[in-house]
């Protein structure tokens, strides 16, 4: 049984003492951070966090995040804070970057699914720090989803992909970035990009200085981010991302999807508020948002993905946006979703 408590004004204190205590004892306990939700375990129990791998169906190789209340308690899990990662947690924590550091012996190797290093990070939501607080100890969470599924923005997605697997679920309402954290590796010469996230590529560039950012694809000398090579965030119908200039972009889609119409398939249309009256009465049409308003887009994408699962589509067609600023990580996601899968509208291949 999977309980859910839902946590408003008075009995804050109450349902996150409970959830603390369920960690101690080797419990799993989703909770909000202002990203997605976290599914977390004592971090430094290794058989409570064997059971994340096994609630999720996740790859023993792929790593977790460890959750702590501050910079200085991220310090004391891992071997060293080089000066970029003082700077960029004195700049970012809390909040949605993830630093990659060498893993202290402290922490247990399977937080780490084997690597020598450790994800840190320290998250912007009054719940979920009070949650490492009342826990006692650093939380091991990834996001609480079942592994390939979108991430969850709501308890309600955390229910439906993890009811009955877990102990507990902290309900705090929908999350306020909606897509994952930065994960910037530390541990090599250079700081590198492992995924695109709620701070910006060009906000560490700034942090950064001459120290420089790597923009890693996977194809370096050091593997990226192990969980990058896995399909994910996949909504169950295939999705095609379609690039190109957007007046390009709405009229393959709109073609696309009223042949499907004549077929007697309907598609899905996942696109900016601009397109959504090109597409009307062709299919399900679902607005990402303003075009240059990515931050909307990525609050709605990993809930419009999973509304495309519920309505039962035949295939989704994506429009993609800028690739810049918060709209780098929501075409990340999109291109992940997509399997590899795009075209490009208006002429090329
Ligand atoms: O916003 C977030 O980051 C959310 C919330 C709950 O904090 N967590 C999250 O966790 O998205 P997860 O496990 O879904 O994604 C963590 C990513 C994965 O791609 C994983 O491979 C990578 O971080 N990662 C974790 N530890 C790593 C390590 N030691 N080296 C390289 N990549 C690592
Ligand atoms: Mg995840």
């Amino acid at each position: 049984m999977t309980e859910i408590l839902e946590v408003t004004g008075d009995g804050f204190e109450r349902a996150v003492a409970r959830a603390g205590l369920v960690l101690r004892r080797g419990g799993l306990v989703a909770f909000p951070t202002e990203t997605v939700y976290g599914l977390g375990a004592n971090g430094l129990d290794a058989d409570a966090v064997q059971r994340i791998f096994i609630a999720k169906g996740r790859p023993a190789d792929n790593p977790l995040i460890l959750h702590v209340e501050s910079p200085a308690a991220a310090a004391a899990y891992v071997e060293d804070m080089p000066p970029a990662a003082e700077r960029l947690a004195a700049l970012f924590w809390p909040g949605p970057l993830t630093l990659v550091l060498p893993r202290s012996p402290r922490v247990p190797e399977i937080v780490s699914a084997g690597l020598p290093s450790l994800a840190v990070r320290v998250p912007a939501h009054p719940m979920a720090l009070a949650l490492i607080r009342a826990a006692g100890v650093p939380v091991a969470a990834p996001s609480a989803n079942s592994s390939s599924r979108p991430s969850p923005t709501t308890a309600a997605h955390v229910l439906a992909d993890l009811g009955g697997r877990i102990d507990l679920i902290l309900d705090g309402g929908p999350t306020e970035v909606g897509l994952e954290s930065t994960v910037l590796d530390l541990t090599g010469p250079s700081p590198r990009l492992l995924r695109p996230g709620g701070i910006t590529v060009e906000a560490l560039a700034a942090a950064l200085g001459e120290d420089g950012l790597e923009l890693g694809g996977g194809d370096g000398e050091r593997p990226a981010s192990p969980g990058m090579k896995y399909r994910h965030y996949a909504p169950r119908s295939p999705l095609t991302l379609v690039d190109g200039e957007p007046a390009a972009i709405r009229a393959l889609i709109a073609s696309e999807m009223a042949l499907a119409g004549r077929q007697g398939r309907t598609l899905a249309a996942l696109v900016y508020s601009e397109s959504v009256p090109a597409l009307h009465g062709l299919g399900l049409v679902l607005d990402l948002g303003p075009r240059d308003d990515p931050a909307t887009a990525c609050r709605r994408l990993f809930t419009l993905l999973r509304e495309c699962d519920g309505a039962g589509v035949d295939g989704i067609l994506a429009e993609a946006g800028d690739a810049k600023g918060l709209g780098l990580a929501v075409h990340n996601r999109l291109l992940k979703a997509a399997g590899g899968h795009v075209v490009r509208a208006g002429g090329g291949a």
